[in-house]
């Protein structure tokens, strides 16, 4: 795990691994019943990622929130009749969220959640990168700041990055992509489209290695191979099937394979294996020893969101997203072509 993960929250992270099981059944029935009590009483409704905590996913199916890809959770904050959305999973969602709905109320569980991504794109530089580039369409991942997608003309998903670029490209557009160098290296390979890249990476995804897979693959000569377009390209070349989280969900239900290999977040473990039980989910391996800890496929800044603060920010309804007005009106026409795609 690379040096942009501040030491207190690494601190965190790793005692939130290795104390997988917070919850003991008292206290878990205890929470999730205030909290769906909250969420009943303030007209809440759960919008979570498939990479939190697994109680968390579980609650927001039994109150008919939405677990998802981060397309879907930004389309479902616009299709829900529910005045205050609840968003866990990471800044970059809650603030999509809050630009899509500006006359809804928007909370997260933590505030401190943050992507390495994000962090790696600041406004101001990008600002001066695309300024040298002005010929060129501005796409970037959503996995960036309300301040980013400002500047965009399109915001992408991994679920539709692919055929947004291709698309542009058929209409001879040449194109600024930002901040993914894993994920723009993909589309770029995929549909040879004139791109120049900004250069950030997941700190996640990052730690999945070619050889590693190579040797796991060795094990398993049976398995399919699942991986998120964050990943390293040689690792993506390995790949069964390459995309977003509920696209390898669903490649997961449809290969004819009864083994897999997953190189993303383990948090999608929870639907992968409720989706197909039959099935045998194995982690892809990571690089092993990093600078500050070992490399675990768990995203710290996802890793944040608990019941416990989720029933907190309800409770004090604090942790409340604001997107001040003019970047709200910018980043609602780059988001919007997003979403209706
Ligand atoms: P998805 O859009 O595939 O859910 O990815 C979000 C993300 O942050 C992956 O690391
Ligand atoms: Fe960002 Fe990677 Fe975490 Fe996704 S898994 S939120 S891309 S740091």
């Amino acid at each position: 795990m690379n040096n942009v993960v501040p030491n207190h929250l690494l601190k965190k992270h790793q005692k939130n691994i290795l104390n997988e099981k917070k919850y003991n059944s008292e206290n878990l029935q205890t929470l999730k019943s205030s909290i769906k009590k909250l969420l009943k009483d303030k007209n809440g409704v759960l919008i979570s990622h498939y990479y939190v905590d697994h109680e968390i996913q579980k609650l927001t199916e039994e109150t008919n929130g939405c677990v998802s890809d981060s397309l879907q959770m930004a389309k479902f904050g616009q299709e829900t009749e529910a005045d205050l959305l609840v968003v866990s999973g990471v800044k970059f969602m809650g603030e999509t969220s809050k630009i899509l709905n500006p006359e809804k109320t928007v909370l997260m569980p933590t505030l401190e959640a943050t992507c390495s991504l994000d962090l790696g794109c600041p406004a101001e530089e990008f600002k001066k990168f695309c300024d040298q580039f002005p010929d060129r369409e501005v796409v970037v991942y959503a996995n960036t700041s309300a301040e980013v997608k400002a500047m965009a003309d399109w915001v992408v998903t991994s679920s539709i990055a692919l055929d947004v670029v291709e698309h542009l490209d058929s209409l001879g557009k040449k194109i600024i992509w930002a901040p993914d160098k894993h994920l723009g290296k993909y589309i770029e390979t995929k549909t040879q489209a004139d791109m120049i890249m900004w250069d950030a990476s997941c700190v996640v995804h990052d730690e999945f290695k070619f050889q590693g897979l190579k040797k796991m693959k060795k094990l398993h000569p049976e398995a399919g191979i699942l991986v998120h377009p964050e990943s390293p390209m040689e690792v993506i070349e390995l790949a069964d099937a390459v995309g977003s989280t509920s696209q390898i969900i669903n490649a997961s239900k449809k290969l004819d394979f009864k083994k897999f290999i997953v190189a993303t977040d383990k948090g999608i473990f929870y639907q992968l294996k409720k989706e197909s039980p039959e099935k045998e989910f194995f982690e892809a391996p990571t690089a092993g020893d990093g600078a500050q800890c070992r490399s675990c496929s768990q995203c710290p800044w996802m890793g944040l969101n608990s019941l416990e603060n989720l029933e907190k920010t309800l409770i004090e309804m604090k942790n409340t997203i604001n997107v001040p007005e003019k970047i709200t009106l910018e980043a609602q026409k780059s988001l919007n072509r997003m979403t209706s795609f």
